[in-house]
């Protein structure tokens, strides 16, 4: 089969608000899925780019802001530093992570929101909104404190009722509003926002597009999509009444900024911009955003669904002619969004504020990248909610990954070093046997492709078990440390298939293992690197800096095809690869979060 295509591809990864440290259910939900993603297409020789950044706007940051009695630029710089060192650490290769707080994402937002309007599809309207006469400031809901109408409850947030969980459209539902910031009474007043015309893109071609094709998306994402238009959209308010965030580029809107999920969204684009800006090539985002063929694929979980299946497209068919000097290209809309459903932690609802999960950084403190990679991809949550339990992890750790797969690599190079000093042996003319073994494993390079290239990557790691399954069969059957004593020659040949067999499998396992099949590579005896590496960068704008994470592949010599292993290539002594974990390893960690 061909190894090599040109297709464009382009990795969107979901924008985690810069408040609070990454949890496996982040990883497993978007970052993991699409890493594995972006590297099977590299492997493929396909135009990758993986772009994301830390979501840096928004409520849910100025609330820890306050909390802690910090700014929300403290505290959006302190978790994105955090989310460049644990990406780093998971391999998580993205192109660019940069932030929304950069110039370049801001003055992107603002195009597309002046395209926007300038296509016809922004409008102002004027609605009562809480407001401190005492700050002189309107007041997000979240803000805002008072009396539930429905349960009584005094404590209500204007959002919802921590007592009665009532959701409220507006604050301004609650008796007695007061701020939670300084306990002020509030009062309503006009303020006047910018809507975006959802009726009307739904009309313009939105919806036709969602009906459209898509027989592969998870029928959990289109279905919710289609629905959701068909019961029909009305305008939704894109601006709003705070300081931090990406001014409204009208005048007289001081005090108005984007809303955060109109502009985190746009991180997409805008980061494929910056990329192209920091590679020398400013006008290289287009073979990704402009060109019918390039596909965009978003890895996301469940809870943002509406604004990537509905409002993001509705954003980018709006916004049309975009920095295209008249000629009114189309931008690409999303090729597929195969979100996630979530990921629970021993049966419980993973938590923040209850300690509840596994908080990356600090578990890579004691595991490898690729146990936990392998167990967040064989329990992903692709069609229904999945539970992370820790004597899960070992489990799986101990029979699949060190059963299965790392104890067949030590074993087949352990026996070379053993009966061949260490050189790959010479098969002379290999059997039927030998030779369908070998078959088998090529035929993988299609059926892993297929999973890989359809996101079912739960689906990718029984596969590929099921294909070391049979290499583990083989070397039963031949037995070369029988053999060795008895034939050489036999035993020769049956490690010189196994060996040939790991040399295609440690590509099939890469795109969701690949700090270890990088290893098996060296143990191989090859040359280079199947990825490139992970960098954290600097950049300089014109008037601030900000560091981001950068994919640099100079080196790599990725490749989906099985390379064939010289006979008399001499091997370096081999390493294990994995380790066993000790059941009591479950136990301590469910202590240290104190249960
Ligand atoms: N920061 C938001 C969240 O964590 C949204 C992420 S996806 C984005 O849920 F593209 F919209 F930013
Ligand atoms: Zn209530």
């Amino acid at each position: 089969m061909s190894n090599m295509s040109n297709e464009y591809i382009l990795v969107c990864v979901a924008w985690p608000y810069a408040n609070a440290d990454i949890h496996q259910g982040n990883v497993t939900g978007s970052y993991l899925p699409a890493d594995i993603y972006a590297r099977y297409h590299r492997l493929r020789g396909n135009h990758v780019l993986m772009v994301s950044g830390s979501d840096s706007h928004g409520t849910p940051v100025t609330v820890k802001a306050d909390d802690l009695g910090k700014s929300p630029q403290e505290v959006f710089e302190y978790y994105h530093g955090r989310f460049l060192t644990l990406f780093q650490q998971m391999g998580l290769t993205y192109d660019l992570f940069t932030h929304t707080d950069t110039e370049n994402h801001h003055r992107v937002s603002q195009d597309i929101f002046t395209t926007l309007g300038e296509n016809g599809y922004l409008y102002r309207h004027t609605t009562p909104q809480m407001y401190s006469p005492k700050t002189g400031r309107f007041l997000p809901d979240r803000y805002v404190e008072g009396e539930c109408p429905n349960c009584g409850y005094g404590r209500a947030r204007g959002d919802q009722c921590d007592n009665c969980n009532t959701l409220f459209e507006s604050a301004s539902q609650l008796k007695n509003p007061r701020s939670r910031v300084d306990d002020s009474a509030l009062e309503l007043r006009d303020t006047e926002h910018y809507f975006l015309d959802l009726p009307k893109l739904a009309a313009d071609g939105l919806e036709a597009w969602l009906n459209d094709g898509k027989e592969f998306w998870r029928p959990q994402v289109i279905n919710f999509a289609r629905n959701f238009v068909a019961q029909g959209l009305i305008g939704r308010a894109i601006t709003r009444d705070m300081d931090w965030g990406i001014p409204v580029p009208v005048p007289n809107f001081e005090g108005k900024v984007l809303y955060v999920w109109f502009e985190a969204v746009i991180g997409y684009l805008s980061a494929t911009i910056e990329w192209a800006h920091n590679n020398g090539q400013p006008e290289a985002w287009r073979s990704w955003w402009q060109n019918p063929e390039a596909r965009t694929v978003y890895f996301i979980g469940k809870d943002n669904i509406p604004f990537h299946s509905v409002f993001w497209p509705a954003q980018l068919l709006g916004a049309s002619g975009l920095y295209d000097d008249g000629r009114n290209l189309p931008l690409n809309l999303p090729y597929d969004v195969p979100a996630n459903e979530f990921m629970n932690m021993e049966g419980r609802k993973i938590s923040g504020s209850m300690n509840w999960g596994v908080w990356m950084l600090d578990a890579l403190e004691r595991h490898d990248p690729d146990p936990l990679r392998y167990y967040l991809t064989a329990v992903m949550p692709e069609t229904r909610d999945s539970d992370w339990s820790w004597e899960g992890y070992v489990e799986r750790n101990n029979t699949e990954l060190v059963g299965n797969w790392g104890n067949l690599v030590n074993r087949v190079l352990n026996m070379i070093q053993r009966y061949f000093q260490g050189q790959v042996p010479d098969p002379v003319e290999l059997t039927e046997r030998d030779t369908g073994l070998l078959a088998a494993i090529d035929a993988g390079f299609e059926t892993t492709a297929a999973l890989y290239d359809g996101c079912k990557f739960r689906a990718a790691v029984q596969e590929n078990l099921r294909l070391s399954t049979l290499v583990n069969q083989y070397l039963e059957e031949t037995s070369p440390w029988k053999t060795a004593k008895t034939d050489l020659a036999a035993a020769g040949r049956a490690l010189y298939t196994a060996l040939q067999a790991i040399s295609g499998l440690k590509v099939l396992w890469s795109p969701i293992l690949p700090f270890t099949s990088q290893q098996i590579h060296t143990l191989l005896g090859e040359e280079g690197q199947l990825f490139g590496e992970q960098v954290v960068q600097t950049y300089q704008e014109k008037t601030r800096s900000h560091a981001g994470l950068t994919y640099v592949d100079d080196t790599a010599v990725g490749q989906w095809s099985r390379t064939e292993i010289p006979a008399g290539r001499p091997l370096p002594t081999p390493h294990p690869l994995f380790k066993r974990l000790d059941p009591t390893v479950a136990q301590e960690e469910l202590q240290r979060l104190g249960t």
